[in-house]
């Protein structure tokens, strides 16, 4: 019997935060923690080449509060992919993802991410040596179809080979790439969004577990997409506005309803940065990351402005997040709770 048919059961949580490059750091991911303690979270895509040769504590570094984490592998060679599968689950991810999904010229170069959807049998292979390189699950991601393979029986076909490898999780951006004419930002704004293909995937494949993700905006329409199919992933509306999503432990997994204050996750998150007091960088992504925290709040223009002029300057100062909540938590008349910061 090999590792794959030993690997321990997946029952994965039905909400998710998308991998997004320069976005779902390790920081951006513990800034979503205080928000849900479901949710799973995803690392950007990291390459498998990175991985094997890079600097693994930058790149794989997170803190235990993260769990469960997802790392988002890019690759193409079955036995690179292996090796980094390997070095991740050393790392403690609680699954390792395949990037079938990206469209970008880089990606493509490399012959990896979306054009690996014209490959199946390819990505199946992938699937089939990594799965037996590790205990924990390995995923696939991926887009509904690349340029003219975006037939809903492509579809089928591709989840279908990958499938007959074992895999059993796969995570639909609902919306087409286009290899070539268009940026990878308008391949995720152009083709149409058809989330009901993949409702239809989830009842045609009854026993594979399919989550779909695009264009989500809240947790009402989380909750819609769950009458179809076993989880959803958002990207975009977390990052811009995380604390629209403050309900989804409650309305999604039936968790007794918690208040998430504003202040409080910004006195967190201020504390969080003076951890990395010494590393100038991290403070300004830490800092970046809390902007969509008052995206729509009274105040919020003045709290950029002050998070801006001490965070983002040649020397970002590591209190520079409990400086702009002072300021908002004075417009906003909220003074006593950031003292408390
Ligand atoms: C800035 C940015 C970076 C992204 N990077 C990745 C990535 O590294 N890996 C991946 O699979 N998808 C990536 N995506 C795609 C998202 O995971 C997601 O599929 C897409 O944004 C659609 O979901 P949304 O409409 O909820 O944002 C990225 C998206 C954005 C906006």
């Amino acid at each position: 019997m090999g590792r794959r048919a030993m690997s321990h059961p997946w029952n994965p949580p039905r909400f998710s935060v998308a991998p997004m490059m320069d976005r779902t750091d390790r920081h951006f991911r513990y800034l979503v923690r205080r928000i849900s303690r479901r949710a799973l979270l995803y690392t950007e895509m990291v390459t498998a080449d990175a991985v094997v040769h890079g600097d693994r504590q930058r790149l794989l570094g997170f803190d235990p509060c993260e769990h469960p984490v997802v790392l988002q592998l890019g690759g193409s060679d079955p036995a690179t992919m292996a090796a980094a599968a390997r070095i991740g689950e050393a790392a403690g991810y609680d699954a390792i993802n395949i990037n079938v999904g990206c469209p970008s010229d880089r990606v493509r170069s490399g012959r990896f991410g979306a054009c690996l959807m014209l490959e199946p049998a390819r990505v199946a292979e992938i699937y089939a040596r990594m799965a037996d390189a590790v205990s924990v699950p390995v995923t696939v991601k991926h887009r509904i179809g690349v340029d003219d393979r975006d037939r809903y029986e492509h579809m089928l076909e591709f989840v279908d080979t990958v499938a007959s490898a074992g895999c059993r999780h796969f995570t639909i951006h609902a919306r087409k790439a286009w290899l070539s004419g268009l940026s990878p930002k308008q391949n995720r704004t152009i083709p149409p969004l058809r989330h009901a293909e993949v409702h239809r995937l989830k009842r045609e494949r009854p026993h594979l577990w399919i989550e779909t993700n695009g264009g989500i905006q809240d947790v009402a329409q989380a909750a819609e997409h769950l009458a179809h199919v076993d989880a959803v992933m958002v990207g975009r509306a977390v990052y811009d506005d995380p604390l629209r999503f403050s309900s989804v432990d409650h309305v999604l997994f039936g968790d007794p309803m918690r208040e998430v204050d504003l202040f409080h996750v910004l006195a967190e998150m201020d504390a969080y940065a003076r951890r990395f007091a010494g590393s100038p960088e991290e403070v300004r992504r830490i800092a970046r990351h809390v902007m969509g925290l008052v995206t729509g709040r009274r105040g919020a223009r003045a709290f950029r402005r002050i998070l801006g002029e001490h965070a983002f300057g040649p020397d970002p100062k590591p209190d520079a997040i409990g400086r702009a909540a002072f300021a908002l938590a004075r417009i906003g008349g909220r003074r006593a709770v950031v003292e408390a910061c």
